[in-house]
């Protein structure tokens, strides 16, 4: 019918109605969309032996009625990825043998979460927050109104293992991988035993988790003094540790469901190591919280490494020991629990929230939860920051960061 309008009387009813309707009504929707909106799809449990569990959200009016999506910024994100799944297997197989080898890795441009925006980091934590706790209990964070959550799998506070959300885009063309590492609970709930604190102890400590003599080491390659057998430890991590075969497998998992769509993986705590892991591996954006260094994992797990990290982000308080690597020492509450959480260095660049200097927080293990975050750290702007110019603190990188200095690691005999 507007072909038949005339021309001032289209200019009075846009000028009619401007005077009710806020003025971005009017503002075309195109040429840039600058977010992406979100709903939750499935569930994901994975156990020790590999297993992967999916369970769909059950269909509910909320879901896909009239309750909001969750509406994450975007940006575009350069990523780089090995050329095909085979030649990076291939290149990673030749380095554990000791050869060097060379990878194709192949750039490229896609909608990425924008994470020089508050509100996206705000949203991400909520999301890898959530997947710590049953639907409907307390410190479940409501995404929108209702998500209409019905007997998730894979929630029994014992599982070991991890697991998550999956959100998809409607039309399916970006997903979010959601990741926690249920060891993390023992910050709140004292620590998991099992399978758990062995892959923490295998990826996080220098030396097999030898903190003093009478500690359990998680594999036998101490030699005395400070010296440590660097194959023995890379033959007990490939060997033993589930943590990055669990990761690959869940990730191909999702690409299998949805194989035309971008993935991001967001993680917290120990799930955002294994995120920033398969960001390494995969070429695709990441967004982790308080992750526990993993640069060292990255190199015992022979992983080739990409040109550029920039595509990997992890965010962090400075009052949390666990992903500010301090959380270490016979007497360190990671100790006392069982951990011997030793790495510092990340891979990617860092978003660091000094709630120590700004916020005067003591370094505590408990700020190493989530929930702190979301509710004291990103729920209200970040003075620090804007006094910059900024929404979120400025990147900063660890390029020249050392783990386990007081280490030698070499093929050190018994
Ligand atoms: C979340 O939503 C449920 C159902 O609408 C409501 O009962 C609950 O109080 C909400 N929780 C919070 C923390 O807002
Ligand atoms: C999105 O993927 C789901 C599978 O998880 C499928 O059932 C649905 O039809 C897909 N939707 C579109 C628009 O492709
Ligand atoms: C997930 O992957 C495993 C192997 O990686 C496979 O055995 C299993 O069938 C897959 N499950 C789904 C739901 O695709
Ligand atoms: C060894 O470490 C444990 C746990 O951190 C501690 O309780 C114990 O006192 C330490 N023993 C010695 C001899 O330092
Ligand atoms: C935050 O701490 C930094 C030092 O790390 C200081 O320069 C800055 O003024 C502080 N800002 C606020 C708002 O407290």
């Amino acid at each position: 019918m507007a072909p038949m309008l005339l021309p001032s009387l289209t200019n009075f009813i846009l000028a009619f109605f401007s005077i009710f309707l806020p003025p971005e009504v009017f503002e075309p929707t195109f040429p840039l969309r600058n977010t992406l909106n979100f709903r939750l799809r499935h569930f994901h449990a994975v156990t020790p032996s590999a297993h992967v569990y999916f369970a769909d959200v059950p269909p509910h009016p909320s879901l896909y009625g009239d309750s909001p999506p969750l509406s994450i910024p975007i940006a575009p994100v350069r990523t780089v990825r090995p050329s095909s799944d085979a030649a990076f297997a291939e290149a990673r197989a030749l380095s554990m043998r000791g050869q060097s080898a060379t990878l194709d890795w192949e750039e490229d441009e896609i909608p990425g979460p924008d994470v020089s925006k508050r509100e996206t980091l705000l949203l991400l934590a909520k999301m890898t927050s959530n997947a710590y706790i049953e639907p409907d209990t307390d410190g479940w964070y409501n995404l929108t109104d209702e998500w209409g959550i019905h007997e998730p799998v894979g929630w029994e506070p014992d599982n070991d293992g991890f697991r998550g959300y999956i959100f998809a885009t409607e039309d399916n063309s970006t997903v979010v991988l959601s990741i926690k590492g249920t060891s993390a609970q023992w910050v709140d709930r004292g620590p998991t035993t099992g399978k758990d604190k062995m892959n923490d102890n295998l990826l996080f400590s220098c030396c097999c988790a030898r903190i003093n003599w009478s500690w359990t080491t998680v594999c036998d390659c101490f030699r005395g003094g400070w010296k440590c057998n660097q194959d023995c430890l890379e033959d007990a991590l490939i060997e033993e540790s589930l943590f990055y075969p669990i990761g690959t497998n869940l990730y191909n998992n999702i690409t299998l469901m949805f194989p035309d769509a971008n993935l991001w993986v967001i993680g917290h705590s120990l799930g955002g190591s294994l995120a920033s892991l398969l960001g390494v591996t995969f070429g695709v954006p990441v967004v982790t919280f308080e992750p526990p260094g993993e640069r060292m994992a990255a190199q015992r797990l022979h992983l080739p490494s990409p040109p550029s990290t920039h595509h990997i982000t992890h965010v962090w308080n400075t009052a949390d020991p666990i992903a500010m690597g301090t959380c270490n020492g016979v007497l360190s509450s990671c100790a006392l629990g069982g951990y011997a959480m030793e790495s510092r260095c990340h891979l990617g660049n860092i978003i660091e929230y000094d709630t120590v200097t700004n916020l005067s927080w003591s370094v505590d293990v408990r700020t190493h939860a989530i929930a702190q975050l979301v509710d004291k750290v990103l729920s209200q702007p970040w003075a620090a920051a804007e006094e910059l110019g900024r929404e979120v603190p400025p990147i900063k990188r660890q390029d020249d960061c050392v783990d386990c200095f007081k280490w030698d690691f070499g093929n050190y005999s018994l």
